[in-house]
């Protein structure tokens, strides 16, 4: 019996692909500049780029890395919408034309590539995971049940680009964003942390500025459910904690005991 044999496509008549990125720098008006280049089958909206990049414009910025949606390099806009380009494929447009253009939320550098500094700037102010034991300590697969989502993150930036506080209306002074409360809530729901990251979360983190419309959630290339998960269960700690005149009393009389005998104040009680 004759193999069937598999043949590598081929593009003998190629298709050619329409699409705009919106060219320019800082200091001048961005431009939509058209672009036709060959289609091949499974190709991304990175491929394409890097196709204008090779053939006609050596110059085109785009900042990309690992062209498999683990380093978070890519993130840009497609159509109005905050996605990454290397997990875009272009036959999701079906023929139509599309445009690419960097994230609205952060200062623009040129072409597609924005200053997102300040978010690392943010990283900073976050007191890192500090566990009750020094290590080695024993940790569960249930332990962590309720973390491991957030630890999926690759740092694309798309959900703070999409995020109005920041998008819209520019509140880089009062909200830290989704990204970092998704953060904030990996080491605060950690069942061996002891750190207390309220005052942060209730003061410069912001947390009281989302109003929980689920947009990060919708844009996120790693399905982290960061609304519901991290945003909704630090704003209830938080309003527990300052609001809540019965827990605010239990707040106050723990940190009495914890003052008058240190060994008390071993965790929050709020993993
Ligand atoms: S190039 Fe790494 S996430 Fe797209």
């Amino acid at each position: 019996m004759a193999s069937a044999s598999r043949e590598a496509p081929t593009l003998t008549e190629p298709q050619w692909i329409d699409f705009r990125i919106m060219r320019g720098t800082a200091s001048n008006e961005q431009e939509p500049t058209s672009y036709q280049v060959p289609y091949a089958p499974g190709m991304v909206v990175l491929d394409a780029i890097r196709w204008v990049q090779e053939h006609q414009e050596p110059d085109l910025a785009v900042r990309w890395n690992c062209k498999a949606a683990h380093c978070g390099s890519c993130g840009a806009e497609i159509n109005g919408r905050p996605r990454l380009l290397c997990k875009t494929r272009v036959d999701e447009f079906a023929g139509k034309p599309f445009t690419v253009a960097p994230m609205k939320a952060f200062p623009l550098i040129k072409d597609l590539v924005t200053d997102v500094s300040w978010n690392y700037e943010v990283a900073k102010t976050i007191p890192p995971f500090k566990p009750a034991h020094s290590a080695p300590f024993t940790m569960y697969p249930e332990d962590i049940e309720r973390v491991k989502e957030f630890h999926k993150c690759i740092e694309c930036f798309l959900c703070q680009d999409t995020c109005h506080v920041l998008r819209e209306h520019q509140q880089f002074g009062k909200y830290y964003g989704p990204r970092f409360m998704a953060l904030i809530a990996s080491h605060e729901m950690h069942p061996m942390d002891v750190e207390d990251r309220l005052p942060l979360l209730q003061g410069d983190a912001g947390v009281g500025m989302c109003n929980v419309t689920g947009c990060c959630t919708e844009v996120c290339p790693q399905g982290i459910h960061i609304t519901a998960n991290a945003i909704i269960p630090l704003k209830e700690r938080v309003a527990d904690r300052y609001y809540d005149p019965l827990k605010k009393w239990l707040y106050n009389r723990k940190q009495k005991r914890a003052q008058r005998a240190p060994s008390e104040a071993s965790g929050n009680g709020e993993r």
